[in-house]
């Protein structure tokens, strides 16, 4: 028996790797985590699953369900949205089943910043302008940020700011923002990336609020930074013409390599 965590996607039931499509058709147990996970990725579970909601649960009640499915010697498919990797809860979940000797194995997901930065069409990495992507959120009710972890420190280096689970107070965010990245930096706001009632509202830090007219439904990501919507960049030098790699040496033929 082992429980399988996996990441479920930002939403569109075919962004789901085929690993984690193949463990939850194989596991009698499904635990998901809410709403964030669609009902098209748990059309993947066996027919006589046992398909349980973990939202209104607490960790106690989590791991009550792991333990009987544990007893029973059944596998779990345990689903959270996105990636595992950032705000998914499942450090706790893996600490108590080290302590019960409960067998695991993680599955990543594709990360919600990744989806939304596709609906953007947008690489946000470009040469000259930013290297550097900050997967960040601000405090909530449940979780109080580092003091050292607040959105000026980030936004002092200029990378391109990921922000979670920070819409409901967007006028803080575009203020700790404005003194580093300026009025004119461009700001984009996605809704239920990859949805398909996704929303995209592009703007500027100095034009935001007005852009969005009072929209402020929950699950959305605020991406910040030069690179969005950037055409005056660098050509990667990767794939310049006269540039010397393992894979390419200057003065061959990529195609026919021992042609030259
Ligand atoms: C608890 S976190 C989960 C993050 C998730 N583990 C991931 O890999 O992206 C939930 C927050 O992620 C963001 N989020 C999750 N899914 C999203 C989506 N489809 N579109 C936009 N933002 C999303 C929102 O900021 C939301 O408040």
């Amino acid at each position: 028996m082992t429980v399988h965590f996996i990441g479920a996607g930002p939403g569109a039931p075919d962004l789901l790797t085929l690993r984690g499509r193949d463990l939850i058709a194989g596991s009698p147990v499904c635990l998901y985590a809410g709403s964030l996970v669609p009902e098209g990725i748990l059309a993947h579970c066996p027919k006589d699953a046992r398909i349980v909601n973990t939202a209104p649960l607490s960790l106690d009640e989590i791991m009550a369900e792991i333990s009987a499915a544990h007893a029973a010697g059944q596998d779990v498919a345990r689903l959270h949205s996105g990636d595992l990797s950032v705000w998914s809860a499942m450090g706790e979940q893996l600490r108590r089943l080290r302590a019960l000797g409960i067998p695991f194995d993680v599955t990543p997901g594709v990360p919600s910043f990744a989806a939304a930065a596709a609906a953007l069409e947008a690489e946000l990495t470009l040469p000259g302008l930013c290297q550097s992507v900050v997967l960040t959120r601000t405090s909530g009710r449940a979780t109080a940020m580092p003091p050292t972890e607040n959105l000026a420190a980030f936004a002092a280096t200029g990378a391109v700011l990921a922000i979670h689970l920070s819409i409901h107070i967007l006028d803080k965010v575009l203020s700790d923002l404005m003194p580093h990245y300026g009025a004119s930096c461009p700001v984009a706001v996605v809704w239920r990336a990859s949805w398909p009632d996704q929303r995209i509202v592009r703007a500027t830090l100095g034009t935001l609020e007005h852009a969005l007219a009072g929209e402020m439904e929950r699950t959305a990501l605020i991406l910040v930074g030069r690179t969005l919507g950037a055409e005056g960049f660098d050509e990667s030098r990767l794939y310049a013409g006269d540039y010397d790699r393992r894979y390419r040496p200057v003065g061959t033929d990529p195609r026919f390599p021992d042609s030259q």
